[in-house]
């Protein structure tokens, strides 16, 4: 990559406790890329995910930011800012005694971020951003699930970041609030230009939206497979990572059995 990666992991082993979870992670992210972190359940993604927002610092190795660390970023004297990135935890639950509105603000405030008599525009700007423009003094109870995860995301936006991660964004939403996740995904890359990690389970999401994907083994505990997903449902090593990416191809043939059962 001639630009630096935005987000570079160098030879990390992620666990906890000293003992590993995965091992031998190696890779760069592209500013504006979406990376896709896929695996077995329990095979450490969303374990890797804590560590390369600083959470989980790794068991070995580095994770850098535009080629620096996070913690190099503050200078002596100068307060330090909050992270370039945004959040979406894995079951990640909006406060449920506060309106939408006041969902998104609560970050802002709490890292001073903008003029404060700007932040109420800010705040109904992101949740528009993300189709939740008219519901602003909701509270979370009272919304859809997909509903809730556009909010969600939309807090994750409040501090304008360069980078979202995202832990199984979809995960309990229909097909088609899943979807319009990945269009507004989608959106806020080619609008905005930000770098989404993600982690999914889900196939369709994959194929439509991620320009490379890591597949984490929950057997052998590291990485087996790195690239763009269609390629590597054709050319992938594993025979494990081609048996997951082919999944879709079997939902999405209906007549398949149909063409068997008439020969
Ligand atoms: N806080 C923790 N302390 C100790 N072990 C943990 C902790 N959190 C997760 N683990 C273990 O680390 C391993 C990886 O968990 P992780 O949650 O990263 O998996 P995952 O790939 O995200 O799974 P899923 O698809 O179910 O979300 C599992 O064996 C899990 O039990
Ligand atoms: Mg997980």
């Amino acid at each position: 990559m001639a630009e630096t990666a935005r987000i570079s992991v160098k030879d990390v082993c992620v666990g906890y406790g000293g003992k590993p979870v995965q091992s031998g992670i190696d890779l760069e992210i592209a500013r504006g890329e979406i990376f896709a972190i896929v695996g077995d359940s329990g095979s450490g993604k969303s374990t890797l995910l804590k560590s390369m927002v600083g959470l989980l610092p790794p068991l070995k190795g580095s994770i850098l930011f535009d080629g620096k660390p996070l913690e190099g970023e503050a200078e002596p004297g100068v307060e330090k800012g909050p992270p370039p990135f945004g959040i979406l935890f894995q079951g990640g639950a909006l406060w449920s005694s506060m309106t939408l509105l006041e969902n998104i603000l609560m970050p802002m405030e709490m890292h001073g971020h903008a003029e404060p008599a700007a932040r109420e525009a800010l705040a109904r700007f992101k949740l528009a951003l993300v189709g939740l423009a008219g519901h602003e003094e909701r509270l979370p109870a009272s919304l859809s699930g997909g509903m809730r995860k556009r909010a969600a995301l939309a807090r994750a936006l409040a501090l304008d970041p360069s980078v979202l991660f995202l832990d199984e964004p979809s995960a309990g939403l229909d097909p088609l609030s899943s979807r319009r996740l990945d269009e507004l995904i989608l959106t806020l890359r080619d609008g905005l230009g930000i770098t989404v990690v993600m982690v999914t389970h889900e196939l369709e999401s994959l194929y439509a939206i991620a320009d490379r994907m890591l597949f984490l083994d929950g057997e052998e505990h590291k990485p087996t497979a790195l690239g763009p997903p269609a390629e590597l449902a054709r050319e992938a090593d594993s025979g494990k990572v081609r048996e997951f990416l082919s999944r879709r191809g079997l939902s999405d043939q209906p007549h398949a059995s149909q063409t068997e059962a008439s020969s």
